[in-house]
């Protein structure tokens, strides 16, 4: 990602700010994960969005009108011993000459510096809330300012949540974001692919996971969320993550996975047998999630609202199991009464982009929003049959989804995870050029 669209998105932050306002922003921290070892560091996809500085121990801090520049960074100092450990550092001089900071100062300093920066400002654009710790931080430096009680300092006043115009900015993805959003949902398809390829029975859902990884890996890329790799009665857990089961012919196995590029995240679902061919109870249930997809894809349009794919979905997925025989009745009635929910009891999709569930709001004054141009949001409809008494032999323990990642554009939609197979003809196609 260029520098230039991160200039791009503060001057626009910065122009719905007004007079005598500052925004703070830390970024995401270092977390434990046990003695001495940390987590891989993932920075905070805001602080991401608005500075491209992917380390943590820093805060942004932009003022506009500021004489000396509008954006402040505090960050670590440059520190051969400490490098030597953890690696490099941009340091305060690449703050400024690379992250393109108009000041950096050392992070140990933001105590003293910060309280001179908020004075004088009536409001303060902050995320109360998402760290407590820098909440108290914020708090303490307000009153120091009070408790100097000078007549000239003025403290600040007002405290705007900063998130709320952040993260409706972030729903709106730009030409770039798009480019690095094709570009993973294409890597996440090859490995799909890849998985498909390599599917038997005997392995284990960890190989199939391993050979994901690696194609991402591959790319110097890493998962957006952790694979879901789940065959036969583990398909019908939702968030399954364990992965640790062999594979059995007669079944089907369900991935997630996707991978992240540049922070910006892919979100795919591919359902596919063992085997490399579907059986005939497979074939119907999942017909009817593609069928129901494809339905909830059409709506993903302008001219809709948020809420619609999810009707259309419900809608098809609700007939064909009335049509199956699961699901008894009058197809209007069992979508008021929301029984549809045994067998889907997820909702349709989401916004999709530096989180894997991205931000911004999904209701404008409690009613569902338009869906418009440049939006990103997955469709993701599925099936999940457990092995209850009721439910017909044939159909048991299949858990099916089908998700792809798709763009809003003035034409219709772009489905830029188009390149993965999903078709029952298509897939066996790919499962057999081993
Ligand atoms: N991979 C998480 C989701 O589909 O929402
Ligand atoms: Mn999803
Ligand atoms: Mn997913």
């Amino acid at each position: 990602m260029s520098p230039k669209e991160h200039i791009k998105r503060r001057k626009n932050l910065i122009s719905m700010m007004g007079d005598r306002s500052i925004a703070i922003l830390p970024s995401a921290s270092t977390k434990i994960r046990n003695r001495d070892v940390e987590h891989s560091f993932r920075q905070d996809s805001d602080f991401l969005y608005l500075t491209g500085f992917d380390e943590p121990e820093a805060v942004l801090v932009l003022i506009p009108e500021r004489k000396n520049g509008e954006f402040v960074l505090f960050c670590r100092e440059r520190d051969p011993k400490m490098e030597l450990w953890h690696g490099k550092r941009f340091g305060l001089e690449g703050a400024c000459e690379i992250v393109g900071a108009d000041d950096a100062f050392p992070i140990g300093d933001m105590d003293e510096i910060l309280p001179g920066l908020l004075e004088g400002h009536e409001k303060v654009y902050y995320t109360m809330g998402k760290d407590a710790a820098f909440d108290s931080q914020l708090v303490s430096w307000v009153n120091k300012i009070r408790d100097q009680k000078c007549s000239n300092c003025h403290v600040p006043s007002e405290f705007i949540a900063l998130d709320f115009y952040l993260h409706e900015m972030r729903l709106f993805k730009s030409k770039s974001e798009i480019v690095l959003m094709r570009k993973a949902a294409k890597i996440s398809s090859i490995a799909h692919h890849k998985a498909m390829q390599v599917c038997k029975a005997g392995k284990f859902e960890y190989h199939l996971e391993a050979e994901i990884v690696y194609e991402f890996n591959k790319k110097g890329s890493e998962t957006a969320y952790p694979c879901i790799v789940g065959s036969g009665e583990n398909g019908c857990i939702l968030h399954y993550t364990e992965n640790d089961q062999e594979l059995s012919n007669g079944d089907l196995v369900l991935i997630d996975a996707g991978v992240e590029i540049e922070g910006y995240a892919s979100d795919i679902s591919r359902t596919f047998p063992v085997s490399g061919k579907f059986s005939d109870a497979q074939k119907e249930l999942y017909q009817i999630v593609l069928d129901a997809q494809y339905a909830g894809i059409e709506k993903t349009k302008i001219g809709h609202h948020w809420n619609e794919p999810h009707e259309a979905v419900i809608e098809v997925i609700t007939n064909g199991l009335v049509k199956l025989g699961l699901l008894k009745g009058c197809v209007k009635k069992l979508i008021k009464d929301g029984d549809y929910k045994r067998f889907y009891m997820h909702r349709t999709g989401h916004w999709l982009g530096l989180d894997v569930h991205d931000v911004g709001d999904y209701k404008i004054d409690r009613e569902w929003r338009e869906i418009e141009v440049g939006m990103v949001m997955t469709v993701e409809p599925g099936l999940y049959v457990n092995n209850d008494d009721d439910i017909p032999e044939k159909y048991r323990n299949i858990g099916i989804r089908i998700e792809d990642d798709i763009l809003v554009t003035k034409a219709g939609n772009d489905v830029l995870s188009k390149d993965a197979v999903k078709t029952i003809a298509d897939i066996e196609k790919m499962m057999a050029s081993k």
